[in-house]
């Protein structure tokens, strides 16, 4: 995984078939995606549930890029050894996750993953002040966690906006996840995100048997958000 910031276009797999999985991700890549969004929920650290490092490990095969797992699972760090043999390529936590934080970042590098750290909305950005250096990637939620088809929140903005200023020439991506459509996507990417993580406004129209509408939905995001840095 070499580090660049074009914009990148991640499809949540939390908008398509949980039944076909492994043909849905398929689908997405030869749509033009360019990483897959798993997301992992406990019914804990967020109101909903999906699934663990099994079926991680069951989709890898089908994803011939990266493979992004989003953890949205409080405790985390007795379970970043299982991700990371489940072969994720980014591991990201949540800063809200627990008290130890810095040590979970270790854990995650340790175990020779890129490691991500994702802010809910409410979520202050002095929280990422010291761990900037043992990070690859900020998650900015632009929805509270939990579920897909959400309303995204502006306030975000601004916040993409300093956190880009304060990674500067780090080699640290900055993801948004949440309610990203192709008329959200150029907000962010003006303010400095790179990775745009998106399930509704990607996978809808479409189905393992008609993935052509994945395609259109990828392709108008990608648009919409690198006509916005050209306009900078
Ligand atoms: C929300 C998840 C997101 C979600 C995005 O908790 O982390 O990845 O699936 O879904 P949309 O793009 O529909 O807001
Ligand atoms: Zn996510």
């Amino acid at each position: 995984m070499s580090f660049d910031r074009r914009i990148k276009i991640a499809p949540s797999i939390l908008s398509a078939d949980f039944a076909n999985f492994g043909a849905e991700c398929q689908a997405i890549e030869a749509q033009g995606c360019d990483w897959v969004h798993v997301d992992v929920m406990d019914g804990h650290f967020v109101p909903n549930l999906t699934f663990g490092p099994a079926t991680c490990a069951a989709i890898r095969p089908h994803i011939k890029g990266v493979m992004d797992v989003h953890l949205m699972i409080s405790p985390v760090d007795a379970y970043i050894d299982a991700f990371a043999a489940a072969g994720a390529d980014v591991i990201t936590a949540h800063v809200e996750a627990g008290p130890h934080v810095h040590r979970t970042l270790q854990a995650i590098r340790g175990a020779g993953k890129k490691a991500g750290l994702a802010l809910n909305p409410g979520t202050g950005l002095d929280t990422v002040d010291y761990l900037l250096d043992m990070v690859d990637l900020v998650c900015v939620m632009t929805v509270n966690p939990g579920f897909g088809g959400q309303k995204f929140i502006e306030s975000q903005i601004d916040k993409v906006r300093r956190l880009r200023a304060m990674i500067g020439d780090r080699p640290v991506h900055i993801e948004i996840d949440g309610g990203v459509t192709p008329i959200t996507a150029p907000l962010v990417a003006a303010a400095g995100a790179d990775v745009l993580v998106a399930g509704s406004a990607v996978f809808k129209g479409g189905s393992v048997s008609n993935p052509a509408p994945y395609g259109e939905n990828i392709r108008a995001i990608r648009t919409a958000a690198e006509a916005a840095l050209k306009a900078a």
